[in-house]
């Protein structure tokens, strides 16, 4: 490992708002933090996910625009936590942690109806290996075991293959399987910032002008980014 990633490791190891729980603290059972994300902020407001957070843009982001909501950015890879956490810090917020684990265990660490939002942002469309992609139905039904009634799961991508499989394939076949719950599409556009983003609020606009590291590098090749945004209806 290079010496630049091992002195960022060193450094989000001794952050105190950077989660990074040991394997046989999550493994088959329920982390500390479970039913308890409210105590870890201090307060009782709304906690929002960053699936596959990278630097954590978003996270930072949005914590800088809602004081009043709590943020925790999630990715397996700590060296590029540390951009986002380092901001955290400098910036002295309190509403944002960091939190380094498979999204595959995420259900040891958030409770039933937990959670009022969860943002994906360019996460890997996996192309070939549909089961891993953050919105097939095997991670639809995570999220919804901690997702409360009327959350929201946002997706914004530059992958048409990404965009359409959740769309058209994942969480129609979701519907079928399922009969507890549905994912109600409240907004879908395949040009964001050509036509969808004029239909938004002044506050959804400033969300969706949040640019990702991996945004960036997309945007630069020309590619159009698309933005799905549902609501969870608990039946
Ligand atoms: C293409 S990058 C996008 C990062 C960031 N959202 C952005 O837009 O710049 C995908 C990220 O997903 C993370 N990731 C992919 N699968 C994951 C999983 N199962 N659990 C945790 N992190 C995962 C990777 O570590 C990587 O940081």
């Amino acid at each position: 490992m290079g010496k630049n990633k091992l002195k960022k490791f060193a450094e989000v190891q001794r952050m105190t708002h950077v989660i990074e729980p040991e394997f046989d603290e999550v493994m088959n059972k329920d982390y500390r933090l479970k039913g308890n994300w409210n105590k870890e902020f201090g307060n009782d407001n709304p906690i929002v996910l960053e699936l596959a957070c990278g630097k954590g843009e978003y996270s930072v982001g949005m914590g800088k625009l809602f004081p009043e909501k709590n943020f925790v950015g999630i990715d397996i890879k700590g060296a590029r936590m540390f951009t986002g956490a380092k901001e955290v810090e400098d910036a002295s917020m309190t509403n944002v942690r960091f939190l380094r684990t498979k999204i595959d265990l995420i259900n040891s660490f958030f409770a039933e109806n937990e959670v009022d939002e969860i943002w994906i942002l360019f996460a890997d469309p996996q192309l070939g290996r549909p089961r891993k992609r953050l919105t097939s139905g095997m991670f639809l039904e995570r999220y919804v075991r901690f997702l409360k009634p009327g959350g929201k799961l946002n997706l914004k991508s530059d992958s048409t293959d990404l965009y359409e499989f959740t769309k058209l394939e994942s969480i129609p076949e979701y519907h079928q399987e399922q009969n507890n719950f549905e994912f109600d599409l409240q907004f879908d556009t395949d040009q964001l910032y050509e036509e969808g983003i004029k239909a938004l609020d002044e506050t959804m606009q400033a969300v969706l002008n949040i640019r990702t590291y991996y945004e960036s590098i997309w945007l630069a090749q020309g590619k159009k980014i698309k933005y799905l945004s549902y609501n969870l209806i608990k039946k």
